[in-house]
This record gives structure tokens, C-alpha cells and sequence, in this order.
């Protein structure tokens, strides 16, 4: 996805500036914000996969646990990532679930840009800021 402006006139929703684009480094740790999904209190998760920021709310369909153990998210190759419950493993660009016991499913994505050297989510749906 291209850099959008903060400014830009096609979005409707104010973007939430969730961390500096260096914060998030390529099969690194996720950067974790507190969120509302549904009128539930939980965390969304943000990382970057071969150059790029991706976002998604921090709940496994198998179970609905946090995806994440102390921000850790991707698998050892750094190529999926990965549930620390039972394992279950998901496509960093997508969200599709791609082992484990919740196939077929995916993660919640969010709506995720990068400018002015800072990750951007915007949010839409069920999933709004805390
Ligand atoms: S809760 Fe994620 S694989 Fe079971």
C-alpha cells in the first residue's frame, strides 16, 4: 500500500499514530497498542514482513488468545506468524491461517500505512482505539 498524508481527503477516520516505522523491524517484535473490538477490551499488534507494516488484532481464531508471547509473534524463520499457544501459524501479509488446529481461518487485519516515519492505523469496523 502506498504512503497516505494524514491529510488525505479519502480518509474518513483520523489515523492513530502507533510507533515510529523504525520500531517495527522485519520478523522483529510486534508493537502491541490497546484497543476496544466489539466494546471488548484488547491489544492489536503491528510488525513489518519484508518491508512492509501490517496490523492485526491480537486474538487467535482458534481460541481467541492473545496471538503473542512478550511481543514475540513470528516463527524462528521469520517467515509466518505464530500462535504461542498451540502453534497455529498464519501468513504475515494476509492474516490467512496456514497450520495448526484453526484452519481455515485468518487474523483480524487492520488497516495499517506508513508517513512522515511512522506506522499508521485507521481504524474501521468493530476495532477502535481504547
Ligand atoms: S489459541 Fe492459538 S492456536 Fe490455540
Amino acid at each position: 500500500m502506498a504512503d497516505t498524508p494524514l491529510s488525505s481527503k479519502r480518509m474518513t477516520t483520523p489515523a492513530i499514530e502507533v510507533c515510529p516505522s523504525t520500531d517495527l523491524v522485519d520478523g522483529g517484535l510486534a508493537h502491541k497498542l490497546p484497543v476496544r473490538h466489539a466494546g471488548e477490551a484488547t491489544t492489536a499488534f503491528f510488525v513489518r514482513y519484508e518491508g512492509r507494516a501490517y496490523g492485526y488484532l491480537n486474538r487467535c481464531p482458534h481460541m481467541g488468545s492473545p496471538l503473542d508471547w512478550e511481543g514475540h509473534v513470528f516463527t524462528r524463520a521469520g517467515d509466518q506468524l505464530m500462535c504461542a499457544r498451540h502453534g497455529a501459524t498464519f501468513r504475515p501479509d494476509t492474516g490467512e491461517c496456514t497450520g495448526g488446529p484453526c484452519q481455515p481461518s485468518r487474523l483480524s487485519a487492520l488497516k495499517v500505512t506508513e508517513a512522515g516515519q511512522a506506522v499508521l492505523w485507521w481504524p474501521e469496523g468493530k476495532t477502535e482505539p481504547a
